[in-house]
């Protein structure tokens, strides 16, 4: 079972006089579906980015079953705000890129891409340009392609962010399917508090000014869901409610304006 530990992180961009990120400790298993909610400017996309391997820390490590991480690698699959496709190919095609990238026979590929796509409920859709896709389509052709390289950990920042509320919402409950299928350890970014909620099985917060984290909170309605129940019931029930009320206290504690 991959296990993802963030040890003590700090970044300091160059030019700045605070750091982004302050001593930053946390980890993902798998199974698990962790989510960094915090005020704009506290060092969610910092810590994703470190984590992917993309941004080097000042200090601190990122290790997975106990090796540190060099830089990105394909036990991290990365889904951004923007879909990030690759305009000029096909859905298709952009699925059986990630797959070539793993070294997927030509012959083989076709058809996985299409069994990817048919995972994110785009059956026949493979044939598609990417604009003759919707934002929530692209989005999810970017999912597919993120699942094709079997990922250990799936990292996400904002990934539903861009879409309209109906099209997240049905996005949600999606990438809870996903994820309870392929029981990869997802890290992801959000400003939805409710989204962070129905998603998680813990909520890590974090502060600005130096970044940092404050709380891990566990929760469990994510995991409600996948045992059958509705959300429009998960969200009814009141511990959803106090529990929003909770991280929202703690996400402007101390906040003047
Ligand atoms: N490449 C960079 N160079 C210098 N400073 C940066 C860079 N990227 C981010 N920062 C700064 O680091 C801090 C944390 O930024 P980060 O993007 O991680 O925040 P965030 O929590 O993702 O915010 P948001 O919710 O707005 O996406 C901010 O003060 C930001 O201005
Ligand atoms: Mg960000």
């Amino acid at each position: 079972m991959p296990h993802l530990a963030v040890e003590d992180i700090s970044v300091y961009y160059p030019g700045q006089q605070r750091p982004a990120l302050t001593r930053a400790s946390t980890y993902v298993k798998s199974g698990e579906f962790v989510v960094l909610v915090g005020r704009s400017g506290c060092g969610k996309t910092t810590l994703l980015n470190v984590v992917a391997g993309l941004l080097k820390p000042t200090d601190g490590r990122v290790r997975i079953d106990g090796e540190t991480i060099t830089g990105p690698s394909a036990d991290r699959a990365l889904v951004f705000q923007n879909d990030a496709l690759f305009p000029w190919l096909n859905a298709r095609e952009n699925v059986a890129f990630a797959l070539k990238l793993r070294g997927v026979s030509r012959k083989d590929r076709g058809e996985m891409a299409d069994r990817l796509l048919g995972l994110v409920k785009l059956d026949g859709f493979g044939d598609k340009q990417i604009w003759q896709l919707s934002g929530g389509m692209r989005q999810r052709v970017g999912l597919a392609r993120a699942l094709a390289a079997q990922p250990a950990f799936l990292l996400m920042d904002e990934p539903l962010g861009a879409l309209d509320a109906l099209t997240r919402e049905r996005m949600q409950t999606l990438l809870l399917d996903i994820w309870a299928q392929s029981k990869v350890g997802a890290l992801m970014v959000t400003h939805g508090i409710d989204e962070a909620l129905l998603l998680a099985t813990r909520i890590v917060v974090l502060a600005p000014g130096p970044g940092r984290i404050i709380r891990e909170i566990e929760t469990g309605f994510g995991r409600r869901y996948v045992e059958g129940e509705t959300v429009r019931s998960i969200k009814a029930d009141p511990a959803f409610a106090l529990a929003r009320a909770d991280i929202e206290d703690s996400i402007f504690e101390g906040e003047t304006v």
